[in-house]
This record gives structure tokens, C-alpha cells and sequence, in this order.
């Protein structure tokens, strides 16, 4: 049987299961754009629209339920709606606090506290996204050194904003291309994209322009790009090159940042960054996000500054905002007093589930590659990608690989991968996604065995294998 049969019956298997949401899916498609707001929630051939959300789970209208493994975009490192975070803002509401109040609020200074004190930046300033965080680190690190070039990763994923669109999906012969229209001109010439984890093509790139890059922004531990790790040696490097050609370094947090110790990834690989971006785990479930660190950077968007010195880093309306303030610091407060517990939970889950994952694909013959096992600099990761591959290769190290579709079956992954888990109770992303404290051995032992149960199936139709 071939591989499109396969793909077509589980299509038909999911739309058999999902009435209500394919239905709600076709109206809402009337006013919003393929029936939503995000285009990673849009899965094809429709998304399901959930109902409640607690813990390891999620319940659609239908009345599915699935343990969850995107855990809200990587967010819910305690699982969804965590007590603690609820208890504090019903309490706040109850008291009359909550909504938007236009003053400064005093939860605020909690929460930047303390992330300067997890982080030793001199100073922070929150927004609402991490494509605002990334944009406005960027507009900082232009207007601090004068220079015009922005050096990024491919496969870097650093959200939707003009001065990161480039070689962030898509892959041809390498990560070369502009991903968005209606960007200025010059757009394509003032971002310049290098490989992951390659030191030869960082240098290169410094040697040929390192007097107009104004930064370099990167993941210690890339995200979409598959899940894989920095080498120290190459953040080493990095920080080198910046500090010697006048560049300013942005390790971008959005993801890594509270998700493998209480703080950022950056103080495991003992490195200081001029500029942090932090976002999703630090509102706890609200929209928050922050870019932190020098203070001769940051105060460059101080209104005492004159009008040709300010960058317009001005903040919005919801910034700030007095519940997500307190979300985020409940949250974090509470991620730093477990950690001795959750980390090395997590930590133990993630291995348990990758390696189990290899190890099943590979009995049955396919070609599977986990990424998210720590590389010495962290203990403990709770991170997981799966990589249907088909080369034979040994390690994954750059998003070079994982996104170059003669390399990884992205396809098999994205269309065929993800609904059979979700025919056996499981929502992932990115091939598996991301643990949290809510979820249990069991539960992981049981995604365990659908793996097993979906490798069975495969032998049966002309999916190909080692
Ligand atoms: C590393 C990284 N940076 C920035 C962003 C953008 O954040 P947001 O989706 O909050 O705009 C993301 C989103 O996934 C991300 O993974």
C-alpha cells in the first residue's frame, strides 16, 4: 500500500472524529483566515478547537481528549492552567485588580527584578511578544552601533518582524531566501544568514562584513530549526567575534529561557550576551515578553534621551500588564523554588522519550534521528524533535539538516506523523515537542507504545527504511 493511502485514510479517520471542529473550522473560515489566527495552529487538514485544557491534556468539542506535547507553544512547563498561576489571579480579580489600568502597577517590578537577578542584566523592558522582543533587540543593537547588518542563523526562527524574515523555513540549496513580501528593499541585503553551530562560516561572514554588522541574534538552543543545541565553542566564538568587531550579541531566549534551570540557557554556557530576549515561559500563560541587558543599550529607549538619540522602543498598550505581570511572576517564582524538582523530571522524561523513540523506529528499521539531548552543557533537557531521515547521518547538528527536505522527511513528519498520534491520543509538534512537569511516566510510556503501534503500521505500506 503506498504512503498517499496511508496519508488519505487518516485523513479520513481524523475528519470521522472531529465533526464539531471541521464544522466550526468551515464557519470560522468565513471571517478568519483558514479558520485562525496562527498559522502553526492551522494544521492541515483542519485544526481541533479545544474545549478545556488542563494538565498533560487537552479536550476538543468533540470530546477528544489528547496528551498534549506543544504545552501552548512551549509555555506550560507545569502543564496547562497551573494552580498556582490561577489561585494568584483569581485572587487579584477578586480583589478588583486584573484588567488594564494605563499606570505602572506593582507587580512589575517583581517580575524585572527578578529576571535581572536570574540573568545579571542591568536592565529590562517588557512587551507583549517575542516578535516585538526580537525586533525591538534589533532596533536597539542598529542604533548602538551605527551599523545596518543583522547576522542570524538558518532555520533561526526569532518570530514575524521585518528584520528576521530570511532563512527562516525554507530550504533550498541552503536558508537564502526572504520569507515574507511586503518588506522594505533593502530588507534581503541587511540580513545575513549563517549556518548553525558552523565557527568557518561565522568567521567568514565577520571577516567579509564584520564593520556593518550591527548583531548577531541566535538561539543557544534552536527551537523550530529542530531542536538542537549550540556548541560552546561556537557561542564562545561568537561572543569573541561581536566583542571584537563592535557587534552586539542577542541570545534569544523566547523558548530556552526557564526551560531547562531557573534562568536563561545562557548563564549554563556561562556566556553574557550585550542583549536577552525572553518571552512565552516568563508570563506564565500570559502575553509577556522582555528584552534585557546593558544599560548603555537598553537606555536608548529612555524618553529623557533627546529625540535623534531615542529608539522608539516605546512600549504598547498591553504592555506590562498588571495580571500578566502577575502571572509571570508567580510562575517563574514558583518554576525557581521546585526546580530541584522539575528540571531533572522533565530532564528524565525527555530521555526516556527519545531515546525509547530511536530505539523503537530504529528495531523496525526506519531511519529516526531524536534532537534535544543535552550536549553537556545542560543536564537536563525536556525538549524533543523526531527527524525522519533519509540519509544516513550521525548526528543532526544545524537546522541545515533537519530543515533540507533531501535530508529530513518533513512531509512524513508534518502530514502523516502527526495524525496517526493524534488517532492514538496525542497532540505534537515538531515531531514530539516539549515535556512538562503536569505530564507522567505512564503517560510517556504510553506515547511510547502508540510510536510502536504506528511502526508496526508503516511496514505495511512503501514508507521507506534503512
Ligand atoms: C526563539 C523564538 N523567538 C521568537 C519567537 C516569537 O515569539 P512570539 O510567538 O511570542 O511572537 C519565537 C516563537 O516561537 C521563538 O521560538
Amino acid at each position: 500500500m503506498t504512503r498517499k493511502e496511508l496519508q488519505h485514510d487518516l485523513i479520513n479517520d481524523y475528519k470521522a472524529n472531529n465533526p464539531k471542529s471541521f464544522k466550526l473550522f468551515q464557519k470560522n473560515s468565513d471571517c478568519l483566515i483558514k479558520g485562525g489566527s496562527h498559522n502553526a495552529r492551522l494544521f492541515s487538514p483542519f485544526p481541533f478547537y479545544d474545549a478545556q485544557c488542563s494538565g498533560s491534556k487537552v479536550k476538543d468539542i468533540d470530546g477528544n481528549t489528547y496528551i498534549d506535547f506543544w504545552q501552548g507553544h512551549y509555555v506550560n512547563i507545569l502543564g496547562h492552567n497551573p494552580e498556582p498561576v490561577l489561585s494568584a489571579l483569581i485572587k487579584y480579580m477578586q480583589q478588583g485588580g486584573g484588567l488594564q489600568t494605563g499606570f505602572p502597577g506593582t507587580h512589575q517590578g517583581e517580575l524585572a527584578r527578578f529576571i535581572i537577578k536570574c540573568t545579571g542584566a542591568d536592565r529590562i523592558r517588557f512587551t507583549t511578544s517575542g516578535t516585538l522582543a526580537t525586533m525591538y533587540a534589533i532596533m536597539l543593537s542598529r542604533a548602538f552601533t551605527g551599523k545596518d547588518l543583522v547576522l542570524k542563523v538558518g532555520g533561526g526562527w526569532h518570530g514575524s518582524q521585518p528584520f528576521v524574515l530570511k532563512g527562516t523555513f525554507t530550504y533550498d540549496k541552503g536558508f537564502n531566501y526572504l520569507e515574507s513580501r511586503g518588506l522594505l528593499p533593502e530588507t534581503d541585503k541587511i540580513i545575513h544568514v549563517i549556518r548553525f553551530n558552523d565557527i568557518n562560516d561565522l568567521e567568514e561572514k565577520f571577516k567579509k562584513n564584520g564593520d556593518r554588522i550591527s548583531c548577531f541574534i541566535i538561539e543557544a538552543c534552536i527551537g523550530v530549526g529542530g531542536f538542537i543545541f549550540a556548541s560552546k565553542e561556537y557561542l564562545k566564538r561568537a561572543r569573541e567575534l561581536c566583542t571584537s568587531h563592535g557587534a552586539l550579541l542577542i541570545i534569544d531566549e523566547v523558548i530556552s529561557g526557564f526551560r531547562f534551570h531557573p534562568g536563561g540557557l545562557q548563564s549554563l554556557y556561562g556566556m553574557k550576551p550585550d542583549l536577552t530576549v525572553f518571552g512565552k515561559v516568563i508570563g506564565g500563560g500570559m502575553p509577556v515578553s522582555a528584552v534585557c541587558g546593558r544599560e548603555d543599550v537598553m537606555s536608548q529607549c529612555s524618553p529623557d534621551r533627546d529625540p535623534d538619540e531615542l529608539v522608539q522602543f516605546n512600549g504598547g498598550t498591553y504592555s506590562a500588564h498588571p495580571a500578566s505581570m502577575l502571572a509571570g511572576y508567580t510562575f517563574i517564582t514558583y518554576l525557581k523554588e521546585h526546580a530541584k524538582e522539575i528540571y531533572p523530571k522533565i530532564g528524565r522524561l525527555g530521555k526516556i522519550a527519545r531515546e525509547g523513540i530511536e530505539e523503537i523506529f530504529t528495531t523496525h528499521g526506519f531511519n529516526v534521528r531524536c534532537t534535544g539531548h543535552p550536549n553537556g552543557v545542560t543536564e537536563y533537557s525536556s525538549l524533543l524533535g523526531v527527524h525522519f531521515l533519509k540519509d544516513t547521518i550521525d548526528r543532526l547538528d544545524s537546522p541545515d539538516q533537519a530543515w533540507n527536505p533531501e535530508i529530513c522527511d518533513i512531509e512524513l513528519r508534518e502530514e502523516i506523523f502527526k495524525l496517526e498520534m493524534l488517532k492514538e491520543g496525542f497532540h505534537i509538534m515538531h515531531g514530539y515537542g516539549g515535556i512538562s512537569a503536569a505530564h507522567t511516566e505512564e503517560e510517556i510510556q504510553a506515547s511510547l507504545d502508540a510510536v510502536e503501534r504506528i511502526a508496526l503500521r508503516w511496514k505495511k505500506y512503501n514508507i521507506p527504511r534503512s
